[in-house]
C-alpha cells in the first residue's frame, strides 16, 4: 500500500507547492485535445489541491519526441484544454529546467495552477537522470504522482523525482486505479471473469498466465483468437495468426481447460474492404480465401449471458476491428453487456489501451464501475509487474 494524498493534513498544504506528475499524453488533432478522459481523470487531484489552498505545478509528457524539442508535441494546446475545464488561468511553463520556473512556481498565487513542457523535449526524462530529476523537484515542496498511464516508465518525472522530493504520495487517479485492478487481481468478488481480445497472442500470453490462476473464466476474442484456433488445427484462411506463437497457444489451451473459452463462430470477409461481403460461420467453417475480423453474434450472445452471471468483469482488448463497421459489432456486444451488468452490481473494468478507446468512442465509459487511464501501465499490472512510478512513492 502506498501512503495517498488523502492520508496527509490537508491543512499544511496552504501555500505548499506541490509537483504533480499526470499522464497528459492525449491525442492531438490540428493543435487542439481529440480526447480529454486522461485530462479530466486528474481534475479531481488537481481541484482538491487548489481547494486547499496549494499551488500546483503539473509535469507531463506528450507523444514521443526524437532527441529533443519539437513543437508539434508541446503541452501548450493541453494547458489551453485545462484552462476550460478548471475554468481558470494556466500558467504555462517553457523551461521547467531553470531557476526562472522555480521563481515562478514561488510567485503563484494560492490555488493556482502551471504546467510545465514536455518532459520527453529533456534527453534525461527517458535516462531516468537524477540531475533533470533535481531541476523537476526543485519545481515543488512535495510530490503528487497522479500519473497511472506512465506508472510503468522508470522516467525522471516518474521514478527519480518521487525519491528527491518528500512525501511522494498517490494523486486520487493513481490510487483508484491501483485499487480497481489490484482488487481484481487479489481480491475479486466472484464469479470473475476476464475478456481479452486484440490482435495478437503474443502480447497477451503473460497476461493469461497471470489470470488463468485468478479468475472463473477466459473469454478470448480479436484475431487472436486465430492463433488459438490453428493450434486446435482449424482453417483460419487468410487471417492474422502468429505461427510463432502456436506451441504457446496450445499450451495455454490444455493449462486453462474450459476456464479458456474462445469463439464459437465469426464474422468473416474476403477483406477488411470489402465489409459488404462479410458473413457470420461457426469456426469449423471459414473458408481458405476469408479473414476473421470480429466474433459472431452467437458468440456475442454467449459472452454476453456470462457477462451478466458474473460479479466481476475485466475487459482487455476488442473482439474484433472495431474502427471499422460492420466489425464493430462484436466489441459493442460486450460493451453493451458489461454495461448492463454494472447497472445490476457487476463490478465492470476496462483495462486499458484500444477496449477504453472503443468505450470512450461509443459514449459508454460512464457505464462502467472503472475504464482505466493506463495502456501499457495497465497491462504490466495486470500481468503482475511492479510499476517503477508506484514503487518509489512513500509506503502507507
Ligand atoms: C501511454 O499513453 O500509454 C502512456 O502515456 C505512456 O506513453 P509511452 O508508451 O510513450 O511511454
Amino acid at each position: 500500500m502506498k501512503r495517498s494524498l488523502a492520508a496527509l493534513d490537508g491543512s499544511r498544504l496552504d501555500g505548499q507547492r506541490v509537483l504533480v506528475r499526470v499522464d497528459f499524453n492525449v491525442p492531438l488533432k490540428d493543435g487542439v485535445v481529440g480526447d480529454d478522459t486522461r485530462i479530466r481523470a486528474s481534475l479531481p487531484t488537481i481541484e482538491f489541491l487548489r481547494g486547499k489552498g496549494a499551488r500546483v505545478i503539473l509535469l507531463s509528457h506528450l507523444g514521443r519526441p526524437k532527441g529533443g524539442p519539437d513543437p508539434g508535441l508541446s503541452l501548450k494546446p493541453v494547458g489551453r484544454r485545462l484552462e476550460q475545464l478548471l475554468g481558470a488561468p494556466v500558467r504555462f511553463v517553457e523551461h521547467p529546467e531553470t531557476e526562472e520556473a522555480v521563481t515562478l512556481t514561488r510567485r503563484l498565487p494560492r490555488g493556482g495552477v502551471a504546467l510545465a513542457e514536455n518532459t520527453r523535449f529533456y534527453p534525461g526524462e527517458e535516462k531516468n537522470d537524477a540531475e533533470l530529476a533535481k531541476r523537476f523537484a526543485a519545481l515543488g515542496d512535495l510530490y503528487v504522482d497522479d500519473a497511472f498511464g506512465s506508472a510503468h516508465r522508470a522516467h525522471a518525472s516518474t521514478e527519480a523525482v518521487a525519491h528527491l522530493l518528500k512525501p511522494a504520495v498517490a494523486g486520487f487517479l493513481l490510487e483508484k486505479e491501483l485499487r480497481y485492478l489490484g482488487e481484481a487481481l487479489d481480491n475479486p468478488r466472484r464469479p470473475f471473469i476476464a475478456i481479452l481480445g486484440g490482435a495478437k497472442v503474443s502480447g497477451k500470453i503473460e497476461l493469461i498466465d497471470h489470470l488463468l490462476p485468478r479468475v472463473d473464466r477466459i473469454l478470448i476474442g480479436g484475431a487472436m483468437a486465430c492463433t488459438f484456433f490453428r493450434a486446435m488445427g482449424l482453417e483460419v484462411g487468410r487471417s492474422l495468426v502468429e505461427d510463432d506463437r502456436l506451441e504457446v497457444a496450445r499450451r495455454l489451451i490444455e493449462q486453462g481447460g474450459d476456464r479458456l473459452i474462445l469463439p464459437s463462430g465469426c464474422v468473416i470477409a474476403p477483406d477488411l474492404r470489402e465489409a459488404v461481403t462479410s458473413m457470420a460461420v461457426p469456426r469449423h467453417r471459414i473458408p481458405v480465401s476469408f479473414a476473421v475480423y470480429d466474433i459472431d453474434p452467437n458468440t456475442a450472445r454467449e459472452y454476453g449471458s456470462l457477462i451478466r452471471e458474473s460479479a466481476t468483469v475485466l475487459w482487455n482488448g476488442p473482439m474484433g476491428v472495431f474502427e471499422t463497421p460492420p466489425f464493430d459489432a462484436g466489441t459493442r456486444s460486450i460493451a453493451m453487456a458489461m454495461a448492463e451488468a454494472t447497472e445490476r452490481g457487476t463490478v465492470t473494468i476496462v483495462g486499458g489501451g484500444d477496449s477504453a478507446a472503443a468505450v470512450t468512442g461509443m459514449g459508454m465509459a460512464d457505464r462502467m464501475t472503472h475504464v482505466s487511464t493506463g495502456g501499457g501501465a495497465a497491462l504490466e499490472f495486470l500481468e503482475g509487474k511492479e510499476l517503477p512510478g508506484v514503487a518509489a512513492l512513500d509506503d502507507a
